[in-house]
């Protein structure tokens, strides 16, 4: 379970001081939450951020592979933090909305620096979306291609296609954006890729890149799958062997619970380097999760424990709705005191505190964060941390029972 009391998810930066405080990018999140004024509070580390950024590119450098990265902001469109991504020339941003990529221009990104991939585009979004100089556009159907031509856009496109199978955490069906078994809205299939490109030429819009994201939260276990996905795309590939670019999307996961592994990010850039290291192509990745999940922490206060029909409930003040991605998805969440008291880190460390379930302020059943939770003595007015909370927390949340208010914060 644990090394010295070393929990798995602690790291320079993160994890517990001798005195039972938790840090967040090295700072004492009670001190950061009574500061900010406000909890629900979402923290986010900006170097964890840039550490993130930084072992991925190397990766695929060690691997010879000529890249862009482009961060995939629907995972968190915290302005400061795309502010920081820009000035400090970390990456380009993908965005899947007009109102994304008007957010990435105003936190500074020109369009070139802005790769566009959405799907179920209206006109209205696709003459919104052609106003940006030098935006790159992946279309994902004909549909989009035809009606994007018909607005008077001419020049280069990348085509979006589904490879027919599919990827995600822990074989989690639902993050799985591609698949054979049951058609996915999700780009071009094969059988209608031929078409989609003689219509690109028949139009005059020259198909310059291949684009494709087969799902989310992978690790190294599910690299054979990719290695399935990436096999696929050859046969769209030898109908575009001179495209520019190779969009191989995001999907690259990070560890939720002990057992998980880090993904394996040589290995994860050899097979990439396999499977596309010999074309003329740059490669392109996309990630959201990998680059912000493990950066943020999301606080929140304990306002009720009580048992309840044999089972300890600990009530919050934030709900699933400012944080759904679990509940959506059905994945696990980290839930750690903010505050341990003397030997309590050993209580942490080999799970036999009280077993709790940690419940929203939301009037839903789904409403739960976690269940089966061993925590050391929680008592009302304690704070709790919500890890792995920077990837598709706030990005994600709605002002469900108008309990939509939350603080976010960066630090850097
Ligand atoms: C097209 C596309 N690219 C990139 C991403 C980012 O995925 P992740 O955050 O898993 O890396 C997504 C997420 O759904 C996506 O749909």
């Amino acid at each position: 379970m644990s090394n010295n009391n070393v929990l798995w998810w602690e790291r320079d930066g993160l994890g517990y001081d001798g005195d039972g405080r938790l840090l967040v990018a090295g700072r004492d999140v009670a001190t950061l939450a009574r500061a900010s004024g406000g909890i629900p509070l979402y923290l986010y580390d900006g170097a964890r951020v840039e550490g993130n950024i930084a072992r991925l590119r190397n990766a695929l450098s060690n691997a010879q592979l000529r890249h862009r990265l482009f961060y995939a902001m629907k995972s968190n469109r915290f302005m400061p933090l795309l502010s920081m991504m820009k000035s400090r020339g970390l990456c380009g941003i993908d965005a899947c909305s007009p109102r994304e990529v008007v957010r990435a221009r105003q936190c500074g990104f020109e369009g070139s620096e802005i790769s566009f991939t959405a799907t179920s585009l209206s006109n209205d979004d696709l003459r919104a979306i052609t106003c940006h100089q030098g935006l790159i556009i992946n279309c994902d159907s004909l549909s989009s291609i035809r009606r994007l031509a018909a607005l008077g856009y001419c020049g280069r496109i990348g085509i979006r296609i589904n490879p027919g199978t599919g990827i995600g955490y822990s074989d989690n069906d639902r993050l799985r954006y591609a698949g054979a078994e049951k058609p996915t809205k999700f780009g071009i299939y094969l059988e209608e890729f031929p078409a989609a490109l003689e219509l690109a030429k028949e139009i005059g819009l020259e198909v310059n890149g291949l684009h494709f994201h087969a799902g989310c939260g992978f690790l190294t276990p599910q690299l054979d799958q990719l290695e399935r996905v990436f096999t696929r795309v050859q046969a769209f590939l030898a109908l575009v062997p001179n495209v520019e670019y190779i969009d191989i999307g995001g999907g690259l996961g990070i560890p939720l619970v002990e057992s998980d592994a880090p993904l394996d990010l040589e290995l994860w850039a050899a097979t990439v380097a396999r499977h596309f290291g010999n074309t003329e192509a740059e490669i392109w990745v996309e990630p959201g999760d990998y680059i912000g999940k493990d950066a943020g922490v999301l606080v929140l206060q304990v306002n009720t424990v009580e048992q309840k029909s044999g089972h300890t409930f600990v009530g919050v003040n934030g709900g699933f709705n400012i944080h759904i991605e679990p509940a959506f998805y059905d994945l696990p969440l980290e839930i750690v005191p903010v505050r341990l008291g003397p030997n309590q880190k050993s209580v942490l460390a080999s799970s036999s505190g009280t077993r709790v379930t940690v419940a929203g302020n939301i009037n839903e059943a789904l409403d739960i964060f976690a269940e089966d939770l061993p925590l050391p003595t929680i008592r009302e007015g304690d704070l709790l941390a919500l890890l792995n909370s920077g990837g598709y927390g706030s990005s994600m949340s709605s002002n469900h029972c108008m309990r939509g208010e939350y603080l976010e914060q960066l630090i850097i």
